[in-house]
Protein backbone atom coordinates (compact mmCIF):
# COMPACT_ATOMS: atom_id res chain seq x y z
CA UNK A 1 0.00 0.00 0.00
CA UNK A 2 2.67 2.20 0.96
CA UNK A 3 5.02 1.46 -1.98
CA UNK A 4 1.81 2.31 -4.11
CA UNK A 5 1.53 5.35 -2.81
CA UNK A 6 4.90 6.22 -3.49
CA UNK A 7 4.42 5.15 -7.27
CA UNK A 8 1.67 7.08 -7.27
CA UNK A 9 3.39 10.15 -6.02
CA UNK A 10 6.15 9.69 -7.89
CA UNK A 11 4.43 8.76 -11.26
CA UNK A 12 2.31 12.03 -10.40
CA UNK A 13 5.44 14.25 -9.98
CA UNK A 14 6.93 12.56 -13.34
CA UNK A 15 3.73 13.64 -14.76
CA UNK A 16 3.43 17.06 -13.44
CA UNK A 17 7.38 17.51 -14.41
CA UNK A 18 6.63 16.35 -17.84
CA UNK A 19 3.60 18.65 -18.22
CA UNK A 20 5.69 21.09 -16.91
CA UNK A 21 8.29 20.75 -19.32
CA UNK A 22 6.19 20.22 -22.44
CA UNK A 23 3.92 23.73 -21.31
CA UNK A 24 7.02 25.80 -20.58
CA UNK A 25 7.91 24.55 -24.45
CA UNK A 26 4.60 25.01 -25.63
CA UNK A 27 4.43 28.71 -24.23
CA UNK A 28 7.56 29.33 -25.70
CA UNK A 29 6.63 27.91 -28.89
CA UNK A 30 3.16 30.18 -28.54
CA UNK A 31 5.01 33.54 -27.48
CA UNK A 32 7.11 33.10 -30.41
CA UNK A 33 4.52 32.42 -32.59
CA UNK A 34 2.46 35.51 -31.49
CA UNK A 35 5.30 38.18 -31.48
CA UNK A 36 5.56 36.97 -35.22
CA UNK A 37 2.13 37.53 -35.42
CA UNK A 38 2.15 40.93 -33.58
CA UNK A 39 4.89 41.95 -35.90
CA UNK A 40 2.99 40.85 -39.35
CA UNK A 41 0.40 42.68 -37.78
CA UNK A 42 2.33 46.04 -37.24
CA UNK A 43 3.87 45.25 -40.61
CA UNK A 44 0.02 45.00 -42.29
CA UNK A 45 -1.09 47.97 -40.62
CA UNK A 46 1.74 50.15 -41.50
CA UNK A 47 1.41 49.11 -45.09
CA UNK A 48 -2.11 50.22 -44.69
CA UNK A 49 -1.93 53.10 -43.07
CA UNK A 50 0.37 54.00 -46.19
CA UNK A 51 -1.66 52.95 -48.88
CA UNK A 52 -5.08 54.03 -47.26
CA UNK A 53 -6.05 57.74 -48.14
CA UNK A 54 -7.90 59.69 -46.27
CA UNK A 55 -11.10 59.53 -48.09
CA UNK A 56 -10.93 55.78 -47.82
CA UNK A 57 -10.30 56.20 -44.33
CA UNK A 58 -13.06 58.09 -43.87
CA UNK A 59 -15.46 55.94 -45.93
CA UNK A 60 -14.68 53.14 -43.14
CA UNK A 61 -14.81 55.24 -40.20
CA UNK A 62 -18.14 56.83 -41.08
CA UNK A 63 -19.51 53.83 -41.88
CA UNK A 64 -20.65 54.73 -45.42
CA UNK A 65 -19.35 51.52 -46.47
CA UNK A 66 -22.13 49.47 -44.53
CA UNK A 67 -24.53 50.95 -46.76
CA UNK A 68 -23.22 51.80 -49.98
CA UNK A 69 -21.10 48.64 -49.86
CA UNK A 70 -16.96 48.21 -49.65
CA UNK A 71 -16.40 49.53 -53.40
CA UNK A 72 -19.78 51.41 -53.64
CA UNK A 73 -20.63 49.25 -55.74
CA UNK A 74 -22.71 46.87 -54.30
CA UNK A 75 -25.52 48.79 -51.95
CA UNK A 76 -26.95 46.73 -48.57
CA UNK A 77 -30.44 47.34 -50.46
CA UNK A 78 -31.52 47.54 -53.76
CA UNK A 79 -33.24 50.69 -53.16
CA UNK A 80 -29.54 52.28 -52.11
CA UNK A 81 -28.03 54.10 -54.51
CA UNK A 82 -24.70 52.93 -56.38
CA UNK A 83 -21.92 55.93 -54.97
CA UNK A 84 -18.66 54.93 -56.96
CA UNK A 85 -17.46 57.10 -59.98
CA UNK A 86 -20.28 59.51 -59.38
CA UNK A 87 -19.51 63.17 -60.77
CA UNK A 88 -17.65 64.72 -57.54
CA UNK A 89 -19.82 67.95 -57.22
CA UNK A 90 -23.00 66.56 -57.26
CA UNK A 91 -22.46 63.59 -54.18
CA UNK A 92 -21.15 66.63 -52.68
CA UNK A 93 -24.24 68.74 -52.58
CA UNK A 94 -26.51 65.77 -51.84
CA UNK A 95 -24.46 64.29 -49.15
CA UNK A 96 -25.03 68.15 -47.67
CA UNK A 97 -28.57 68.37 -48.78
CA UNK A 98 -29.09 64.90 -46.83
CA UNK A 99 -27.23 66.02 -43.73
CA UNK A 100 -29.34 69.29 -43.43
CA UNK A 101 -32.89 67.47 -44.69
CA UNK A 102 -33.10 69.31 -47.63
CA UNK A 103 -32.85 66.17 -49.23
CA UNK A 104 -35.37 64.31 -47.55
CA UNK A 105 -37.01 61.70 -49.79
CA UNK A 106 -37.05 58.08 -50.47
CA UNK A 107 -34.97 56.62 -47.99
CA UNK A 108 -32.63 59.94 -46.99
CA UNK A 109 -33.71 59.24 -43.51
CA UNK A 110 -31.58 56.23 -43.07
CA UNK A 111 -28.03 58.23 -44.06
CA UNK A 112 -29.01 61.75 -42.27
CA UNK A 113 -28.45 60.55 -38.30
CA UNK A 114 -25.01 58.65 -39.22
CA UNK A 115 -23.76 61.84 -41.19
CA UNK A 116 -24.34 64.66 -38.64
CA UNK A 117 -21.22 64.88 -37.40
CA UNK A 118 -19.70 64.60 -40.60
CA UNK A 119 -18.06 68.45 -41.38
CA UNK A 120 -18.08 70.27 -44.77
CA UNK A 121 -14.32 69.70 -44.80
CA UNK A 122 -14.80 65.39 -44.66
CA UNK A 123 -17.35 65.64 -47.14
CA UNK A 124 -15.57 67.36 -49.56
CA UNK A 125 -12.82 64.94 -49.03
CA UNK A 126 -15.28 62.50 -49.06
CA UNK A 127 -16.60 63.45 -52.80
CA UNK A 128 -13.21 63.88 -54.48
CA UNK A 129 -12.88 60.19 -52.87
CA UNK A 130 -16.35 58.74 -54.34
CA UNK A 131 -15.54 60.41 -57.84
CA UNK A 132 -12.22 59.01 -57.97
CA UNK A 133 -10.98 56.02 -56.20
CA UNK A 134 -14.22 54.47 -54.79
CA UNK A 135 -14.68 51.47 -57.78
CA UNK A 136 -12.19 52.68 -59.66
CA UNK A 137 -11.23 50.10 -62.62
CA UNK A 138 -14.02 47.71 -61.79
CA UNK A 139 -17.12 46.98 -63.93
CA UNK A 140 -19.94 49.44 -62.41
CA UNK A 141 -23.56 48.41 -62.46
CA UNK A 142 -24.43 47.75 -66.46
CA UNK A 143 -25.90 44.78 -68.89
CA UNK A 144 -26.15 44.72 -72.38
CA UNK A 145 -27.57 48.27 -72.70
CA UNK A 146 -30.15 47.86 -76.33
CA UNK A 147 -30.97 51.50 -77.77
CA UNK A 148 -34.03 49.93 -79.25
CA UNK A 149 -35.10 48.33 -76.60
CA UNK A 150 -38.59 50.50 -75.28
CA UNK A 151 -36.41 52.35 -72.60
CA UNK A 152 -33.62 52.99 -74.73
CA UNK A 153 -36.06 54.55 -76.91
CA UNK A 154 -37.47 56.21 -74.07
CA UNK A 155 -34.34 57.63 -72.89
CA UNK A 156 -34.16 59.64 -75.99
CA UNK A 157 -37.87 60.57 -77.16
CA UNK A 158 -38.33 62.15 -73.58
CA UNK A 159 -34.94 64.02 -73.71
CA UNK A 160 -33.30 62.27 -70.67
CA UNK A 161 -29.85 62.25 -73.12
CA UNK A 162 -29.86 66.04 -73.08
CA UNK A 163 -29.40 66.32 -69.50
CA UNK A 164 -27.98 63.40 -68.70
CA UNK A 165 -25.71 62.29 -72.10
CA UNK A 166 -26.45 59.66 -74.12
CA UNK A 167 -24.60 57.48 -72.48
CA UNK A 168 -25.98 58.24 -68.90
CA UNK A 169 -22.86 59.11 -67.64
CA UNK A 170 -21.50 62.55 -69.31
CA UNK A 171 -24.45 65.07 -67.85
CA UNK A 172 -24.46 68.21 -69.52
CA UNK A 173 -23.10 70.19 -66.20
CA UNK A 174 -21.22 69.29 -63.09
CA UNK A 175 -23.91 69.40 -60.82
CA UNK A 176 -26.14 66.79 -62.31
CA UNK A 177 -25.68 62.94 -61.88
CA UNK A 178 -23.92 59.86 -63.77
CA UNK A 179 -27.07 57.52 -63.66
CA UNK A 180 -25.70 54.76 -65.54
CA UNK A 181 -25.06 52.01 -62.96
CA UNK A 182 -27.22 52.70 -60.86
CA UNK A 183 -30.03 49.87 -59.41
CA UNK A 184 -33.10 49.72 -61.08
CA UNK A 185 -34.90 49.81 -58.50
CA UNK A 186 -33.15 52.93 -56.58
CA UNK A 187 -33.69 54.52 -60.16
CA UNK A 188 -36.87 54.01 -60.10
CA UNK A 189 -37.68 55.10 -56.59
CA UNK A 190 -35.78 58.48 -57.61
CA UNK A 191 -37.70 59.40 -60.60
CA UNK A 192 -40.88 58.56 -58.81
CA UNK A 193 -40.22 61.18 -56.26
CA UNK A 194 -38.93 63.46 -58.77
CA UNK A 195 -41.95 63.00 -60.92
CA UNK A 196 -44.15 63.53 -57.30
CA UNK A 197 -42.10 66.83 -56.15
CA UNK A 198 -40.92 64.90 -53.16
CA UNK A 199 -37.29 64.97 -53.79
CA UNK A 200 -37.09 68.91 -54.48
CA UNK A 201 -33.50 69.63 -52.84
CA UNK A 202 -32.21 71.61 -55.94
CA UNK A 203 -33.77 74.01 -58.68
CA UNK A 204 -31.71 71.81 -61.51
CA UNK A 205 -33.88 68.87 -60.36
CA UNK A 206 -37.48 71.21 -61.76
CA UNK A 207 -36.04 70.70 -64.83
CA UNK A 208 -36.60 66.76 -64.56
CA UNK A 209 -40.18 66.94 -62.93
CA UNK A 210 -41.13 68.85 -66.00
CA UNK A 211 -40.49 66.05 -68.04
CA UNK A 212 -41.55 63.45 -65.36
CA UNK A 213 -44.93 64.94 -66.01
CA UNK A 214 -44.74 63.59 -69.61
CA UNK A 215 -43.69 59.97 -68.32
CA UNK A 216 -45.81 57.26 -67.38
CA UNK A 217 -45.19 55.00 -64.10
CA UNK A 218 -44.92 52.03 -66.34
CA UNK A 219 -42.88 53.84 -68.94
CA UNK A 220 -40.75 54.78 -65.88
CA UNK A 221 -40.27 51.26 -65.43
CA UNK A 222 -38.85 50.80 -68.93
CA UNK A 223 -36.68 53.58 -68.12
CA UNK A 224 -35.62 52.28 -64.73
CA UNK A 225 -34.46 48.65 -66.39
CA UNK A 226 -32.48 50.30 -69.67
CA UNK A 227 -30.66 52.71 -66.49
CA UNK A 228 -29.59 49.67 -64.76
CA UNK A 229 -27.81 48.06 -68.15
CA UNK A 230 -26.12 51.03 -69.23
CA UNK A 231 -22.26 50.97 -67.26
CA UNK A 232 -20.85 53.94 -65.16
C1 LIG B 1 -27.68 53.79 -43.16
C2 LIG B 1 -27.34 53.74 -44.55
C3 LIG B 1 -26.43 54.80 -45.13
C4 LIG B 1 -25.21 55.23 -44.64
C5 LIG B 1 -24.49 54.77 -43.40
C6 LIG B 1 -24.73 56.20 -45.58
N1 LIG B 1 -25.62 56.33 -46.60
FE1 LIG B 1 -25.37 57.50 -48.25
N2 LIG B 1 -27.29 57.09 -48.84
C7 LIG B 1 -28.11 56.18 -48.25
C8 LIG B 1 -29.39 56.18 -48.94
C9 LIG B 1 -30.56 55.27 -48.61
C10 LIG B 1 -29.30 57.16 -49.96
C11 LIG B 1 -30.40 57.56 -50.96
C12 LIG B 1 -31.52 58.31 -50.27
C13 LIG B 1 -32.80 58.27 -51.08
O1 LIG B 1 -33.50 57.24 -51.03
O2 LIG B 1 -33.12 59.26 -51.73
C14 LIG B 1 -27.95 57.71 -49.88
C15 LIG B 1 -27.44 58.68 -50.73
C16 LIG B 1 -26.10 59.02 -50.82
C17 LIG B 1 -25.52 59.83 -51.86
C18 LIG B 1 -26.25 60.44 -53.05
C19 LIG B 1 -26.35 59.41 -54.16
C20 LIG B 1 -27.10 59.86 -55.37
O3 LIG B 1 -26.90 59.24 -56.43
O4 LIG B 1 -27.89 60.79 -55.29
C21 LIG B 1 -24.19 59.92 -51.60
C22 LIG B 1 -23.16 60.63 -52.42
C23 LIG B 1 -23.95 59.18 -50.36
N3 LIG B 1 -25.13 58.64 -49.92
C24 LIG B 1 -22.72 59.05 -49.74
C25 LIG B 1 -22.55 58.55 -48.44
C26 LIG B 1 -21.34 58.67 -47.65
C27 LIG B 1 -20.05 59.27 -48.15
C28 LIG B 1 -21.57 58.11 -46.43
C29 LIG B 1 -20.68 58.07 -45.21
C30 LIG B 1 -20.27 59.37 -44.70
C31 LIG B 1 -22.94 57.59 -46.47
N4 LIG B 1 -23.49 57.89 -47.68
C32 LIG B 1 -23.54 56.88 -45.45
C33 LIG B 1 -27.80 55.37 -47.17
C34 LIG B 1 -26.68 55.50 -46.37
C1 LIG C 1 -33.44 69.21 -67.53
C2 LIG C 1 -32.46 68.26 -67.16
C3 LIG C 1 -32.90 66.84 -66.89
C4 LIG C 1 -33.66 66.01 -67.69
C5 LIG C 1 -34.25 66.33 -69.05
C6 LIG C 1 -33.75 64.76 -66.99
N1 LIG C 1 -33.08 64.81 -65.81
FE1 LIG C 1 -32.83 63.29 -64.52
N2 LIG C 1 -31.94 64.55 -63.20
C7 LIG C 1 -31.59 65.86 -63.46
C8 LIG C 1 -30.99 66.43 -62.28
C9 LIG C 1 -30.45 67.85 -62.17
C10 LIG C 1 -30.98 65.42 -61.28
C11 LIG C 1 -30.44 65.53 -59.86
C12 LIG C 1 -31.31 66.39 -59.04
C13 LIG C 1 -30.60 66.97 -57.86
O1 LIG C 1 -29.68 67.77 -58.06
O2 LIG C 1 -30.97 66.64 -56.75
C14 LIG C 1 -31.59 64.25 -61.91
C15 LIG C 1 -31.75 63.03 -61.27
C16 LIG C 1 -32.11 61.87 -61.91
C17 LIG C 1 -32.08 60.56 -61.31
C18 LIG C 1 -31.62 60.23 -59.90
C19 LIG C 1 -30.11 60.15 -59.89
C20 LIG C 1 -29.48 59.89 -58.55
O3 LIG C 1 -28.29 59.57 -58.53
O4 LIG C 1 -30.17 59.98 -57.53
C21 LIG C 1 -32.51 59.68 -62.27
C22 LIG C 1 -32.61 58.17 -62.13
C23 LIG C 1 -32.82 60.43 -63.44
N3 LIG C 1 -32.56 61.75 -63.21
C24 LIG C 1 -33.30 59.90 -64.63
C25 LIG C 1 -33.79 60.67 -65.67
C26 LIG C 1 -34.53 60.13 -66.79
C27 LIG C 1 -34.80 58.67 -67.04
C28 LIG C 1 -34.89 61.20 -67.57
C29 LIG C 1 -35.76 61.19 -68.81
C30 LIG C 1 -37.12 60.71 -68.61
C31 LIG C 1 -34.34 62.39 -66.96
N4 LIG C 1 -33.70 62.03 -65.80
C32 LIG C 1 -34.44 63.65 -67.48
C33 LIG C 1 -31.79 66.52 -64.64
C34 LIG C 1 -32.54 66.06 -65.71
Amino acid sequence: MKFFLKTTNLSLLLLALTTLASCTCGDREERQAAARERQGMILANTVEVVQESEGARLYREKTCNTCHGQNGIKPLLPSYPVIAQQGEQYALQQMLDIKSGARSAGQSAAMKPIVQDVTDEEFAILATFIATELGQGKAIGGGNPDENSPGGKLFKSKTCVACHGKDGKTPILKAYPKIAGHGAEYAKLQMLDIKHGKRDNSKAVLGMKGIMHLVSEEEIALLADYIASLPR
